[in-house]
């Protein structure tokens, strides 16, 4: 492991981070745009469910996939909303989904493996793949940033593609052709699909697909989902995965041996999160929108060209060279943004998360008017 470590690059945000942190140290208004974290707080019900779960002695090592009442109630939602046909035996609770990414990775690739990223993609993914000791292959999105050409990458080494929808950094929802698509490749090829569908209840055009309940897909396919977004329960740590009884065996192995299984009482949270009132999330969907429409009239307004954000909250933002935009916005105008480095190729971006309150957006955008004039 420790080689392959060496593989894992300290992540471009860091730098922009500590200066982020460096200039509000010395009183500065800085800006907080970086962040893939909703600023709601968690809404009170399912907070008070996880205290009603201690107080009631639910404090003990539950079974290594979750409790029985989250698997059967994941199971039931993927079911209805996400046309999976998932049983209880298909489900295994995971601390967030990154580490259901990772337990995937960890089950499914051996040395040598080749996985199809989609460049520009989340950084965790990358980052698991090699601690997999597998071969991260990056393939670039054509323009609409809603399509790749995976065939053209695709060679006997190939064992998976991991596909997010919608989409960090860009905001894409992958339109049904293009999953069609990349289900075609899988079954034609033998190969795993990782679907991450953490943001798909953050919506705001198209249509949320979930590529496990294409035909022929189920079996192959890992979907990876949770509470962090859709609930604003980042630090509860809280995911699932659904995939074969098999590949959810090998995962639990991994599982069982590192961190036994998530928190007690947290998974209690997460079940009332998933049977409870869901206008919550309708609320901060919401509240999300408004901020987007608001950042792309403001950029509209700037002639700034970006990808258009139809789900997720972040806005993918051409700027030139975009560390170095990154780096002269926060210094002039404390405004922290994420480099499109961080994700891949797409250098001339940065990444504008709007999971701020609506005061911030205002205020990024006469700053950004300011820094442009
Ligand atoms: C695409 C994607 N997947 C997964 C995660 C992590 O989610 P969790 O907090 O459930 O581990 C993030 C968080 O930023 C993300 O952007």
């Amino acid at each position: 492991m420790r080689e392959r470590l060496k593989l894992i690059k300290p992540s471009a945000t860091l730098r922009i981070s500590a200066l982020a942190k460096e200039l509000a140290k010395q009183g500065k208004p800085v800006i907080n745009m970086s962040a893939g974290e909703p600023d709601f707080k968690t809404p009170d019900h399912i907070v008070e469910s996880a205290i009603k779960a201690l107080k009631e002695g639910k404090h003990f090592y539950t079974p290594t996939k979750g409790i029985p009442e989250l698997l059967e109630a994941i199971a039931e939602k993927v079911n209805r909303e996400n046309g999976i046909p998932a049983k209880p035996e298909n489900v295994i609770v995971t601390a967030g989904a990154k580490y259901g990414i990772f337990l995937a990775m960890q089950a499914l690739l051996d040395e040598g493996d080749e996985v199809i990223l989609l460049d520009p993609a989340w950084v965790s993914y990358e980052a698991n793949v090699l601690m997999a000791n597998a071969r991260p292959v990056w393939v670039r999105h054509d323009e609409s940033f809603e399509d790749a050409p995976i065939e053209d990458y695709i060679t006997p080494k190939t064992k998976m593609i991991v596909v997010n929808t919608p989409n960090n950094p860009t905001g894409v929802v992958y339109p049904k052709s293009f999953l069609k698509k990349v289900a075609d490749l899988a079954i034609d090829h033998d190969l795993y699909v990782l679907s991450d569908e953490i943001y798909e209840k953050i919506i705001y055009e198209g249509k949320h697909y979930s590529i496990a309940s294409f035909d022929g897909m189920f079996e192959r396919t890992i979907t990876i989902n949770g509470f962090s977004k859709a609930y604003s329960m980042t630090g509860w740590r809280l995911g699932y995965a659904i995939a074969s009884e098999e590949i959810i065996r090998d995962m639990n192995k991994i599982q069982s041996h590192s961190i036994s299984h998530p928190t007690s009482f947290v998974q209690y949270a997460g079940l009332t999160a998933l049977k409870g009132d869901q206008s919550c999330v309708d609320r901060m969907v919401e509240a999300f929108r408004r901020r987007r429409d608001l950042i792309i009239n403001g950029l509209d307004d700037l002639g700034v060209e970006y990808v258009k954000p139809k789900g997720a909250f972040y806005v993918f933002m051409k700027v030139g060279n975009g560390t170095e935009f990154a780096e002269r916005f926060l210094r002039e105008e404390f405004v922290a943004v994420t480099p499109g480095e961080a994700f891949g190729s797409y250098k001339d971006y940065v990444r504008v998360s709007y999971a701020t309150s609506e005061r911030d957006v205002k205020e990024f955008l006469s700053r950004l008017k300011k820094y442009f004039s």
